[in-house]
């Protein structure tokens, strides 16, 4: 990879071996539940995740918005985090393609949602309110730093769906970050709920894809739903090949990235016009703010290190001087060490 680039870990490219994976990929109609490699996917990560059935989607965002889709109807309502990306970054499809009606509650600085606030969202039976059929938590959450959200936490959100009959949705579009960051499985992190979907092209390197996981008769539904999606993919083995290298040997390395997330992190501390909370470093992603008095606008300092230095840190929306860097695959710890002089020469 020629740039530096630290904008996300959705900018990774396959490896080598999965294009070699994906080259010799036995495939056949995965609408006909006849492609091989698809439906050893789907079970690889249904098990990994201790679920029944896996279900092989195109992304991320489908992911979530076919479990949304699948477990409310029209009117019905789903508790989730006012930064969760199925609320602020998926087009409002839930509200849009099914009806569903949002309701928000504060993302704590930890990623979790107040146990309080969510139980204070479910709805009385009552002929004026929406029902309440769907909790989500995202792990880890994006939006607040990357940050894991644990077994035990997980497990308390768990407990009040049950008590109310709901369902429990996980975005765990980097859940695999999060069982890294916190020494624990995939499995354990999201025993308690009913779907999970995870992404196979951020950190874990394959070009395209996710799966979303539950019950059987979960999965069934889900698959009705995908197809009404369009999603219905056919040799798309070839795809899913990437996939089981994603999550055979990929999970198994994520370290690194945390790794050179926390040296890129130290490094920065290190120069003066930048402000990071070390703290807050917890798996691939890093936030940190230009001082007011420092010599470049936000634009320019990401203009000059590009120009400058082939390396791409994006401004972070929504803040006049915060950016976000990703490590992941692409990002060695030489390009860590240099990224930080660079930033050093550029402020100085
Ligand atoms: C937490 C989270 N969930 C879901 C998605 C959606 O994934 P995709 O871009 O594959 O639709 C993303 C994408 O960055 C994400 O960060």
């Amino acid at each position: 990879m020629k740039m530096i680039d630290f904008r996300s870990d959705t900018v990774t490219w396959p490896t080598p071996e999965m294009r070699e994976a994906m080259a010799n990929a036995p495939v056949g109609d995965d609408v006909y539940g006849e492609d091989p490699t698809v439906n050893e996917l789907e079970a690889e990560a249904a098990a990994m995740l201790g679920k029944e059935a896996g279900l092989f989607v195109a992304s991320g965002t489908m992911g979530n918005i076919t479990a949304a889709l699948t477990h409310c109807g029209r009117g019905e309502e789903m508790i989730l985090g006012r930064e969760a990306h199925m609320f602020r970054y998926e087009a409002g499809s839930s509200a849009a393609l099914g009806g569903i009606h949002p309701h928000i509650v504060d993302v704590q600085p930890d990623g979790t949602l107040k146990l309080e606030a969510i139980q204070g969202a479910i709805r009385a039976n009552n002929e004026h309110f929406p029902r309440t059929k769907l909790i989500c938590l995202e792990n880890t959450q994006g939006t607040v730093g990357g940050i894991p959200i644990t077994a035990e936490y997980t497990e308390q959100v768990g407990e009040i769906a049950r008590k109310h009959n709901l369902k429990l949705h996980i975005d765990g579009a980097r859940l695999f970050n999060a069982a890294a960051a916190l020494n624990t499985s995939a499995k354990t992190l999201v025993a308690p709920a009913d779907s999970v979907s995870i992404c196979l092209s951020k950190g874990l390197c394959a070009p395209v894809g996710s799966v979303l996981v539950g019950s059987k008769a979960f999965i069934a539904e889900a698959r009705r739903t995908r197809k009404a999606l369009g999603g219905g993919m056919r040799q798309a083995g070839i795809l899913a090949a990437a996939g089981l290298i994603s999550l055979r040997q990929m999970t198994q390395r994520l370290g690194d990235d945390h790794a050179n997330a926390r040296a890129l992190a130290e490094g920065l501390a290190t120069i003066p016009c930048i402000q990071i909370d070390l703290s807050r470093v917890q798996s691939n992603m890093i936030f940190f703010d230009l001082h007011k008095d420092a010599p470049l606008t936000a634009e320019a300092f990401s203009a000059r290190l590009k120009a400058d230095y082939n390396i791409l840190i994006a401004p972070y929306p929504g803040y006049t001087s915060r950016f976000r860097a990703v490590t992941h695959y692409w990002i060695t710890r030489d390009h860590v060490q240099h990224s930080i002089e660079a930033i050093r020469t550029i402020l100085s």
